[in-house]
């Protein structure tokens, strides 16, 4: 028998047990390979091997309508670059990447079935580049992946997003209230403008279009002229002023990532600050985007991922990640995979559509 190794890297994301089991569903019909997970990416591999775990059929049976992933993840570190600390107490990040491309090798596995966003293909491309036969599999609430149309977890995220955003207007719309809600989506502000359409936002705000908080005020004031007594505002966590910075927090010691997260109150202050008289709130909807049971589509998307990812992996088709494009599974070269991000075009339809909508970006 031959043997495949998972990994499931970065955010969680509803979605990512449907492709753990459509992989293992297809790998059980081919009845030549053995499926095992690595526990939190690649620390298993690093660690030790009780923590790369078998993927039996008991194991995986009705995991697809499950949010997170029996494979736990982590977006603390970098596995291909550790953190060091030298004598002075300072951090230095060393690459292992062959390391761990040989150490996966060294354990009998003949391939390796990444999944992650941005950051894990990356690493699932230095590892290929290593010698590793590896294929990713795309992943990420924020959809912000170039190479596939649409990544599963995104839909997810929104409706959740769109649940809560219907709840404050109704709050909004009793108190006469400025209500901001602030999604997640990192440099890319499709939650945020897909939530913001589907609520019937009146302001939307996102990092590609950088807002004018003078703009937004008189929005906000045209809406209490009407009588329209209270307005909702949706903001991306990446969103930022003309003339201002996101907010950004450094991640854990010895890690990488930064957290976004706090410009509902930016904003919140800026517009107080600008002369809105009105009452404002903020909600930060945070994690439990990310959280509970994929939706339908994400759960079909994220199946034939897992299915199509491992018939790459029987026909050595090593490098690749599998992507969704023009209503058809497709393979990519993880080279073009991470190239760019897939943010929304200011000047694009979905933009326009909305503005047609009445949605204001402050621009
Ligand atoms: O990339 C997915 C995502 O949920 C982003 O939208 C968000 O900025 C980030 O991850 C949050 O990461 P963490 O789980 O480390 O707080």
């Amino acid at each position: 028998m031959k043997k495949l190794l998972i990994a499931t890297g970065g955010g969680d994301c509803p979605g990512l047990n449907a492709v753990i089991r459509g992989i293992c569903k297809r790998a059980k019909k081919s009845k030549e390979w053995e499926v095992y997970g690595s526990k939190e990416a690649f620390n298993g591999v690093w660690t030790d091997p009780t923590r790369i775990i078998k993927l039996t059929g008991k194991r995986t049976a009705g995991i697809h309508v499950r949010g997170g992933t029996i494979l736990k993840t982590t977006n603390k570190a970098d596995p291909l670059h550790y953190p060091v600390k030298d004598k002075e107490g300072n951090i230095r990040f060393e690459d292992r990447t062959k390391e761990l491309a040989e150490r996966i090798l060294s354990l009998g596995f003949d391939a390796v079935i990444n999944i992650g966003g941005d950051g894990s293909q990356k690493i699932s491309k230095a590892l290929f580049n290593h010698g590793l036969p590896i294929v990713g599999v795309p992943k990420t609430i924020d959809n912000d992946l170039a190479a596939t149309d649409m990544t599963f977890g995104f839909q997810t995220a929104v409706q959740i997003a769109t649940d809560s955003f219907d709840k404050l207007v109704t709050t909004a719309e009793s108190h006469h209230r400025v209500m901001i809600m602030e999604v997640m989506g990192r440099d890319a502000g499709w939650i945020a403008l897909h939530t913001a359409i589907a609520g019937g936002a009146e302001i939307c705000l996102i990092p590609e279009i950088p807002y004018n908080v003078n703009k937004l005020v008189k929005k906000i004031e045209s809406r209490y002229e009407k009588g329209r007594g209270f307005v909702n505002i949706v903001i991306a966590e990446g969103a930022k002023p003309l003339n201002g910075d996101v907010v950004a927090r450094k991640g854990e010691e010895g890690s990488r990532h930064v957290k976004l997260g706090g410009v509902a109150f930016q904003l919140s202050q800026e517009l107080k600050d600008a002369g809105v008289k009105a009452e404002i709130r903020e909600t930060i909807l945070g994690h439990v985007q990310r959280g509970g049971t994929p939706s339908a589509f994400d759960r079909v998307l994220a199946s034939l991922f897992g299915v199509k990812a491992f018939e790459m992996v029987l026909k050595g088709e090593f490098g690749k990640m599998v992507a969704f494009k023009n209503n058809d599974f497709i393979s990519v070269d993880l080279e073009e995979a991470t190239k760019g991000n897939h943010t929304v075009d200011p000047k694009g339809y979905i933009v326009k559509g909305a503005k047609g909508l009445g949605i204001s970006f402050g621009d």
